[in-house]
């Protein structure tokens, strides 16, 4: 995948990662006397324009946060509504993912899930591995600290096979045991959902993201609105702990 900053359409900086906490189903619910199952049923929806918007834009990577690690402790029958939801949006979005050539990958903890949701997101990522106008990451039962738990467990494994000197583990070997080696970090994170925080979503990929919270509940977030994120990130200057002047000079040599 392309790491160097990619530019849209109309010549504006567009983010390469583009990583979503989609808050805010329940609330638009209940502002509407409706059960919470109706607010995550009309996140669908949502979903389905940010990942049409995602591909018409050039985006090369979405990431959503779907399901938490602490999502569990909710009441049994909104886990199961939200376990039924995923396995039927996987069964009847595969045909559109692939006519708009977007991969399926779910990053997260799956020895959770039923058998029969893990052979579900199994075949989908298989019947869209060769697709290349997207990757639509899928964070379910994931949690940042999750992750980086994951990553230390399998460094030292390594250490304890010689795979690997512990004197030789940096960040950047670190990172390659992290749940998507493959991608440049999420370059903007939004939240909807009017709260601002990070929820345990990605801690250690998020740490020179360009943060956007949105007040709109995530069902009400739809094309228009995240083309404002979009453009609001284009006016950003990223400095990565440079001064001004030095990150000016390296973006313009493409070296941002
Ligand atoms: C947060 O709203 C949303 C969730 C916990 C679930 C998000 C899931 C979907 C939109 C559907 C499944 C997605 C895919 C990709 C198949 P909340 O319930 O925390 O809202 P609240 O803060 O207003 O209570």
């Amino acid at each position: 995948m392309n790491k160097d900053a990619s530019p849209s359409s109309d010549d504006q900086p567009l983010p390469r990662h583009v990583a979503i906490v989609m808050d805010g189903n329940g609330r638009w619910a209940l502002r509407r006397r409706l059960p919470r199952a109706a607010g995550h049923r009309a996140g669908i929806k949502s979903v389905r324009a940010i990942v049409e918007e995602s591909v018409r834009q050039g985006i090369q990577a979405l990431t959503l946060f779907a399901f938490s690690s602490e999502n569990w402790h909710r009441p049994k029958s909104e886990v199961n509504l939200l376990m039924d939801l995923f396995m039927g949006t996987l069964r009847s979005e595969v045909n559109r993912l692939s006519e708009h050539g977007v991969r399926l990958r779910i990053i997260g903890e799956r020895a959770a899930f039923p058998e029969k949701l893990r052979q579900r997101v199994a075949e989908v990522e298989k019947v869209t591995s060769a697709n290349e106008a997207m990757l639509l990451q899928v964070a379910a039962n994931y949690g940042g600290r999750w992750d980086i738990v994951q990553a230390a467990r399998r460094l030292v494994a390594d250490a304890r096979a010689g795979r690997i000197a512990p004197e030789d583990v940096d960040e950047g070997i670190f990172s390659t045991r992290l749940s998507f080696p493959d991608l440049p970090d999420p370059d903007l994170f939004i939240r909807t959902g009017g709260e601002q925080r990070i929820s345990n979503f990605l801690l250690w990929q998020s740490a020179y993201s360009e943060f956007y919270f949105s007040d709109l509940m995530w069902p009400d977030f739809d094309a228009l609105a995240y083309r404002e994120a979009l453009a609001d990130f284009a006016g950003r200057q990223r400095r990565f702990g440079l001064t001004g002047d030095q990150a000016s000079i390296r973006a313009a040599n493409g070296t941002s």
